[in-house]
């Protein structure tokens, strides 16, 4: 019997483009899934699906599309339409990618919350809740705004304060307003639905999903236990609080069987979506999805960041197991990705934008080895540093790896018609040994997503198989007529390790693992090929190169140093262009875009009111910036280096007003101030207009 695995990633917000913290997920759980598919279970293939979805609903997401003028449907849409160009990219393989607003979703949520109600499960209570009176809605607690009941700081978010780090609820705020209107908040009762998370039946059951009963060990990652175990209460029996599972329209979701106007949270309905898109899938493929999700042999699993884990050990296992479906096999949690130490951000110097590394001609599979030679099975930060991933990747892919296929390739070739011949050992060779005996430690290795130890393992094998070229010289032999048969197997042999080492990097880098199949000659190879052997007289095709060193000047455009990416280098001109040229060190020009591009930027003039340093972050500073709109901005720059706060407090500067404001490892960050810069020069100015603007007008 083969295995059946279920295999998904965290479903993505549909309200932006993936970030690279989605593309390393995806690319840490598309490894594992390729991996699976290479495998066979007593001959037959491993049965494996691999889906993902937009997760749509919720009401920041109904909020962006109102603000760009579209319906919910509409604005997911368009984020949609970009996820495939990401996703070939970084040659991510998923089945099926679909949304939680499909039919599936709806049905399967509204049949899971029946079940738990049938449970005794659900129950109602009336709470009492913020309400914007100007919007008529109530206000979740990330759009409630106010000073800190404890510090007194402004514009503190409703559930924490970003100065003092107290946690509080909402109502403690003193001067609330609303994020939307700017409002008074007023109290109001509604009523909730509550799924009964503290029923002893539920803490028992989590008790023993997550840590395991008796001398069963805990399924989860030790870090992962450990907190379940917190929340649970550790040998004491904590209950667990109950989950608030409904929304109050006006809100972009499910709406809750027999309570009109109330909908599910989106926390409820976005698990669901894993199992609605391989519904979808299944649906399409005329197969059935719940015999396969009834059969006991099926393995599910989730591969999911870090900030995620308390809903999927307990919110979407409780829910599962009480509804009478199969309960997810473990949950893969990983950590971020951090540039330079520092948690990303889209602000200026740090960050990766993933469709940027694509549009500058940037191998996909350099970032697929980068992070997957960082990568374990522990619940760990990836830092993703340039100098790092130029080494790693042209020391190892191209000095050790690739070079071992280009230094045989042409003596067998041009010398001997491209037929190979292992000679008499054939392929019990001592360094065709050596390979072929690391075959389980390797598997192993990527079974338990240590991926960093199966390509240290791999690189290591590769450094004997380079240990073989120097000691036999294949350029001396071909000096020499008489050792020509000893170079033909020398070489042979050669290629014959190449492609054992290619089946065991080909879930990392399958479009490399594809060339060298083409020019091998050989079909796709899978896991258990490495057993087999390049029979004397198989004859190879004339060697392509297979991947480039990655050059300083990619990694400068990456990260915006420098304007002219590689790639757009070698286009053709544009018509632009043929004006008279720039003068040297002139950046050039960005695409042209219209004035309705330019009218979606909404830039204004802002009084810096207050100014700090941020603990911990070598290149930003935090500003406080009044735009006139009856709040004070809390705005993070990279301009450091160039500015002491004192100098800023009390000037004007220029705000992008309307980009989405961004969370980042010190706080949000609710706009850019515009500051000016240039290759060549370390300067870095900040906007100031002439006297007599004001805080709030705009720029046209
Ligand atoms: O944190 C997030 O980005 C969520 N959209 C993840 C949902 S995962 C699953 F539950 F759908
Ligand atoms: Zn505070």
């Amino acid at each position: 019997m083969s295995r059946k695995l279920f295999v998904t990633t965290a479903l993505p917000y549909a309200n932006a483009p993936f970030h690279i913290g989605h593309i390393m997920e995806y690319i840490q759980a598309d490894i594992w899934v390729r991996y699976q598919r290479m495998q066979k279970d007593a001959g037959k293939p491993r049965e494996v699906y691999f889906v993902g979805a937009d997760d749509v609903h919720g009401a920041p997401i109904m909020i962006a599309a109102e603000k760009a003028g579209k319906t919910p449907a509409e604005f997911v849409a368009g984020i949609a339409a970009g996820r495939a160009e990401h996703l070939d990219g970084f040659l991510i393989k998923f089945d099926n990618w679909h949304s939680t607003d499909g039919p599936e979703n709806h049905e399967l949520s509204k049949s899971i919350y029946k079940r738990l109600r049938e449970r005794g499960l659900i129950y109602t209570k009336t709470i009492e809740q913020f309400f914007d009176p100007v919007k008529s809605m109530f206000l979740p607690d990330r759009y409630i705004k106010g000073e800190c009941p404890k510090c007194g700081a402004k514009d503190q978010y409703g559930d924490s304060c970003e100065v003092c780090s107290s946690v509080y609820t909402p109502t403690e705020l003193k001067n609330p307003y609303s994020v939307l209107t700017g409002a008074a908040p007023v109290m109001r009762q509604s009523e909730h639905y509550f799924f009964k998370l503290s029923d002893p039946q539920c803490t028992e059951f989590l008790k023993s999903w997550t840590l395991g009963q008796g001398s069963d060990k805990s399924r989860l990652q030790p870090e992962v236990a450990n907190k379940a175990r917190e929340w649970l209460g550790g040998d004491e029996n904590k209950a667990l609080s109950d989950w608030d599972i409904s929304r109050d329209a006006p809100y972009f979701g499910i709406e809750i069987p027999d309570a009109p106007g109330k909908f599910f949270y989106v926390w409820l309905d976005a698990p669901i979506g894993y199992l609605a898109s391989l519904k979808n899938l299944f649906n399409k493929k005329g197969m059935d999805f719940e015999a396969f999700l009834a059969d006991p042999e099926t393995e599910q699993y989730h591969f999911i960041g870090k900030d995620i884990i308390y809903f999927h050990t307990l919110f979407w296992p409780a829910m599962l197991h009480f509804a009478g479906r199969k309960v997810p096999d473990n949950v893969f949690v990983h950590g971020f990705v951090t540039v330079d130490g520092e948690k990303m951000s889209k602000s200026r110097g740090t960050g990766i934008s993933p469709l940027r590394y694509l549009e500058i001609g940037m191998n996909p599979e350099w970032l697929r080895y980068y992070l997957a030679a960082k990568l374990t099975d522990r619940v760990e930060d990836i830092d993703f540093t340039g100098d790092d991933f130029i080494a790693r990747v042209n020391a190892d892919l191209i000095g050790k790896y690739v070079n071992i296929a280009s230094r045989a390739a042409g003596f067998i070739t041009k010398r001997f018609g491209g037929q190979l011949n292992l000679g008499p050992e054939g392929k019990d060779a001592p360094i065709l040994k050596t390979l072929r005996d690391a075959t389980d430690e390797i598997s192993g290795y990527f079974e338990h997503r240590e991926y960093g130890r199966a390509l240290r393992q791999i690189m290591h094998l590769a450094d004997e198989v380079n240990v073989y070229v120097d000691a036999n010289k294949p350029w001396v032999l071909a000096k020499d007529p008489a050792q020509s048969d000893n170079l033909q197997q020398v070489c042979s042999r050669l290629l014959e390790a190449f492609r054992i080492l290619t089946i065991y990097l080909k879930p990392v880098l399958p479009a490399v693992a594809e060339k060298v199949e083409q020019f091998l000659n050989i079909a796709p190879i899978n896991w258990d090929d490495v057993a087999n052997v390049l029979p004397d007289g198989h004859t190879i095709n004339t060697y392509q190169h297979l991947m480039q060193r990655v050059d300083q000047k990619m990694l400068d455009a990456l990260f915006n140093k420098e304007a002219e990416p590689a790639k757009k280098a070698d286009q053709p001109k544009a018509k632009a262009e043929k004006a008279a040229p720039a003068p040297a060190g002139f950046e050039p020009l960005a695409p042209e875009i219209t004035i309705d591009d330019f009218a979606k930027v909404d830039m204004r003039v802002g009084k810096i009111v207050a100014c700090d340093y941020v603990e911990g972050a070598k290149k930003l500073l935090r500003l406080s910036v009044d735009l006139g709109e009856g709040r004070v901005r809390n705005i993070f720059s990279g301009i450091r280096s160039a500015y002491k706060p004192e100098d800023l407090v009390g000037k004007l500067t220029v705000v992008v007003a309307n980009l989405a404001p961004r969370k980042m490892k010190f706080g949000i960050s609710e706009g850019m101030v515009m500051a000016a810069s240039a290759e060549g020069d370390d300067g870095i100015y900040l906007l100031e207009p002439m006297s007599g603007a004001k805080p709030g007008m705009r720029l046209s």
